[in-house]
């Protein structure tokens, strides 16, 4: 299996903190956003990775991540993803020729996650999997409808609903088999103006084709204030441990 990783866009949301560098190069507390999708892959065995870069601060990921040997990568290829923010779809359709006609997984650059994917990777054989997870927020994500009869069974997606028809986000990370670069290929912009990665999600669902599972662990992404800052405490929490909270009253130092 072959990992990519979407890091395009612009980050305007969080401007003015994307101005001087690329959001998926921002802290989330003792590392650069992007090392945790990353680590995410690794840790579900993947080790030859893409990772699509966006017109803003684009050069900047190669001095940060370099060959990607510090992560134990076998290979790190990176792609130009041309025209600013065209969707997640169109972020994805540069990676038909390094997919080979294989299966990929992806995650978007700016979701943190501590679930283990490995077995979904592993046993992974056609069609799409996508990942869902209960948040506060579902109006923010891909929100999916459910059957009346059949609670397992998405009858559709909605992207950002005006009101949430279910707890549920899509998260960003999905495992797609090789027609994924056909659907991508049929895609209309939304509204928006952007090829959306919920369409292709549709299309799969539309073929009977679209299986999911439950996130298990913590996942956000990290593309408002809000998000980013939740992102930051989770992790500065889970790695300080029991010193958190004296840390953060300042009456102890990590470590010692
Ligand atoms: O985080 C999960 C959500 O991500 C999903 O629930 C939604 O269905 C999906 O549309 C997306 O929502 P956002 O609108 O919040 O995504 P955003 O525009 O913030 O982009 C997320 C990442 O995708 C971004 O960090 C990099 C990558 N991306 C995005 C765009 C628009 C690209 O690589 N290229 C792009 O053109």
């Amino acid at each position: 299996m072959k990992g990519v990783i979407l890091a395009g866009g612009k980050g305007t949301r969080l401007e003015p903190l994307t101005l001087p560098t690329n959001k998926h190069l921002l802290p989330v507390y003792d590392q650069p956003m992007i090392f945790y999708p990353i680590q995410t892959l690794v840790k579900a065995g993947i080790k030859n990775i893409l990772v699509i870069a966006g017109e803003i601060h684009a050069g900047q990921f190669v001095s940060v991540l370099k060959n990607g040997k510090q992560f134990g990568l076998d290979h790190l290829e990176y792609a130009y993803q041309e025209g600013g923010s065209k969707g997640i779809a169109d972020a994805l359709s540069y990676a038909e020729d390094f997919a080979d006609h294989g299966p990929v997984t992806i995650i978007l650059g700016d979701n943190t996650t501590d679930a283990d994917i490995s077995s979904p990777v592993k046993n992974f054989k056609q069609g799409a999997t996508i990942f869902l997870k209960k948040v506060p927020d579902p109006e923010r994500f891909g929100n999916p409808e459910f059957d009346k009869n059949d609670p397992q069974k998405i009858i559709t997606i909605h992207e950002k609903p005006p009101k949430a028809v279910s707890p549920y986000a899509v998260t960003g990370l999905y495992i797609y088999d090789t027609t994924v670069f056909d659907i991508i290929k049929s895609l209309k912009p939304s509204g928006r103006g952007e090829l959306e990665v919920t369409d292709i999600n549709n299309a799969y669902l539309k073929k009977g084709r679209l299986n999911w599972a439950e996130l298990s662990g913590f996942w956000s992404d990290a593309g408002t204030f809000y998000s980013l800052y939740r992102s930051n405490r989770y992790w500065a929490k889970k790695k300080l441990g029991d010193q958190y909270q004296q840390v953060v009253k300042g009456i102890a130092i990590p470590g010692k």
